[in-house]
């Protein structure tokens, strides 16, 4: 589809870009189901390998989302019964060595420092977790499956369709967070949503409005420049 390029479609795109963030406190104002589907249904645009289009997704809203919340929270707040579960995939290294180790701790302790939640505080840290499962207050909480029969490049597709969402979210004044805590919980959650064995949890993301008074909402992430990621060779 042609796009007429012109300053101000620039700025709109990059906007919608460069102002998202992770967004862990959301108003309750519900949104309508119209708007998530008008989201999904531009964010399906993305690109994937040969058109494959490796996404399911679910929409968790009133009482579904509160009931499956509210196992989780349990699940959590049960020390016993938290040891019980743990992620299906690896997200993140089990080796974690520099930069990667030091961006991840400065990102948690901004947000920790932001909330006032000390390096010793983890009666709070696990509740500042826990909001996580309550999908931070958000109205709409999205759960995203895909089949197991798909391999890694269908896991890059699925970024780039995750990334759609949370940018077309944008570019209608609503905020997101995009959350690997789920799936410690995956068990829990494909009972809830009925999946196949045949399929399994990706992540979850919550979707709303950010709430404007949140403290932890102003956290700003830090980015390398351009020349610390990029080479050219010409
Ligand atoms: C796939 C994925 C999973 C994430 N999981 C969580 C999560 O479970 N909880 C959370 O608070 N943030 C989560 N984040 C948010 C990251 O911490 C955040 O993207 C990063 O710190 C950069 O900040 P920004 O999103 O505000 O730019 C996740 C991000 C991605 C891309």
């Amino acid at each position: 589809m042609p796009l007429k390029t012109t300053p101000e479609t620039t700025a709109a795109v990059d906007a919608a870009i460069s102002s998202r963030r992770s967004v862990r406190a959301f108003l309750p104002t519900p949104v309508p189901r119209s708007v998530v589907e008008d989201i999904l249904q531009v964010a399906a645009r993305a690109p994937s390998g040969t058109n494959t289009q490796p996404w399911q997704v679910h929409v968790l809203m009133g009482a579904p989302q509160q009931a499956l919340s509210e196992e989780i929270c349990a699940a959590y707040d049960d020390p016993l019964e938290r040891t019980q579960h743990s992620e299906e995939y690896a997200y993140y290294p089990t080796e974690w060595r520099s930069p990667y180790i030091d961006r991840r701790r400065k990102v948690g302790w901004d947000l920790y420092s932001l909330l006032g939640i000390g390096k010793a505080d983890k009666v709070r840290m696990h509740a500042q977790h826990r909001r996580n499962y309550q999908f931070f207050g958000a109205p709409v909480g999205l759960m995203f499956s895909i089949e197991r029969v798909l391999q890694q490049g269908s896991w890059l597709d699925y970024g780039m369709f995750l990334q759609n969402i949370m940018v077309a979210a944008r570019g209608r004044g609503l905020d997101t967070c995009p959350q690997a805590a789920f799936m410690q919980f995956h068990r829990i959650i494909a009972r809830h949503l009925a999946l196949p064995d045949s399929h399994m949890v990706v992540c979850g993301m919550s979707l709303g409005w950010a709430d404007p008074e949140a403290i932890e909402n102003t956290l700003l992430t830090e980015r390398e420049p351009v020349a610390g990621f990029v080479r050219f060779l010409d």
